[in-house]
């Protein structure tokens, strides 16, 4: 789908992979995409439409667990919008039966795949040895993806990271694994479980599980500029990529991903993105006193990754060699007091500009 997309870089493959390739499986529509990240809370379905509208190729429910949906839980979180066209569903769990159930419903509301959560590292779900817990189980993790492959005939994505913990690196094997169970793509984000988000993402053994399977891999990990992209591709044979921090900071990232250079919007061009964003979330929530309240939830929680944005420079980029934006603290707001209030963390600042959106009392509107 990217144009900017290539094959240069690829590593040699084998015959079996070959073969793969050849067989016109699901993994088509993971190749060459932006995907913005599943993300419980900030996938919601208009935050969502949001990023569709900038140029995300694929969305992704937030995550699911499929033990709920398949005993009647859940079901709101499978809808979607025609908008997004490529949508899938990500599902949790560790028992393979209920997974494969909670694919077929997912297949049934209309996703286009299905994505498996094995990068989840929540203490609650880790505890009951789901999410992360399985990466540290391959055989169980590869009999859940098989099962749910024999399930559904939807493409099927798997999401891993590099491993538990540093002492326990095992992507390579785990990607492998998934290949031949039957996963379409792998979405890989290059931290371990134990890590959480203290260092930045490792690029480098991304890299090496792509090298070890012929199905395609998204890259996950800091993306934040058009440089990181440009970056990541020239370092690696990656060429699908998922955001997810860096579409909550700002949504058009996708946009400028996709032209390969920075968009610097406006004040009053961002004061219109937060309003169209309570614009999707009233239409799909409700407009009502109930309704508006769920949008203002969900608008303050949006707040706090959006006063985090700052028309970061190629220079600043440079300036932290291979370090991250995303991971390193946003520099100090300069300039009017419109863009004081939309750098300011303090939730009083985040309702003042609820009410400000909701009045559309701000320039240009
Ligand atoms: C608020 C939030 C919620 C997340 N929820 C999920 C989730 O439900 N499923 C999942 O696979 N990853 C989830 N993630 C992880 C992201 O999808 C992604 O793997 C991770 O943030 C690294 O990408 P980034 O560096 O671009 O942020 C979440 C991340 C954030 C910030």
């Amino acid at each position: 789908m990217l144009a900017a997309g290539s094959d240069e870089g690829r590593g040699p493959q084998d015959e079996r992979q070959g073969e793969r390739q050849n067989a016109g499986t699901g993994s088509d529509l993971f190749r060459d995409v932006l995907a913005l990240s599943p993300m419980a809370m900030g996938g919601n379905l208009p935050y969502r439409r949001l990023c569709r509208s900038f140029g995300a190729q694929l969305t992704c429910s937030e995550m699911i667990l499929a033990h709920k949906l398949v005993t009647g839980g859940e079901k709101p979180l499978l809808r979607h919008h025609p908008e997004e066209d490529a949508f899938g569903v990500q599902l949790a769990g560790k028992h393979a039966e209920a997974m494969a159930g909670a694919a077929r419903m997912a297949a049934d509301a209309g996703a286009r795949f299905i994505d498996l959560n094995f990068g989840c590292p929540i203490d609650l779900i880790v505890k009951r040895g789901s999410g992360a817990a399985l990466l540290q189980r391959p055989a169980k993790l590869a009999e859940i993806v098989r099962t749910v492959r024999e399930a559904v005939p939807l493409p099927l994505s798997v999401k891993l990271r590099l491993g538990y913990s540093e002492d326990k690196l095992n992507v390579v094997d785990l990607a492998r694994r998934c290949e031949d169970a039957g996963a379409d793509a792998l979405g890989i984000h290059g931290r371990t479980r134990a890590q959480r988000y203290r260092q930045s993402a490792r690029w480098e053994l991304i890299d090496e599980a792509a090298a070890a399977v012929a199905i395609p891999v998204l890259g996950n990990g800091d993306i934040l500029t058009p440089w990181d992209l440009d970056r990541r591709r020239g370092q690696t044979r990656v060429r699908s990529f998922l955001v997810a921090r860096g579409a909550l900071v700002k949504p058009w990232i996708f946009r400028e991903l996709l032209a390969g250079e920075p968009w610097y919007p406006t004040v009053g061009e961002r004061w219109a993105i937060m309003r169209r964003f309570v614009d999707l979330a009233c239409e799909h929530f409700g407009d009502d006193a109930k309704g508006l309240g769920r949008v203002e939830r969900f608008f303050l929680w949006h707040c706090g990754f959006w006063h985090r944005y700052h028309p970061w420079t190629h220079d600043d980029f440079l300036a932290l060699g291979d370090e991250s934006l995303l991971q390193a603290r946003t520099p100090q707001a300069e300039g009017d007091e419109d863009t004081l209030l939309l750098a300011s963390p303090a939730e009083e600042d985040h309702r003042r500009l609820w009410r400000r959106v909701l009045d559309r009392d701000y320039p240009g509107a």
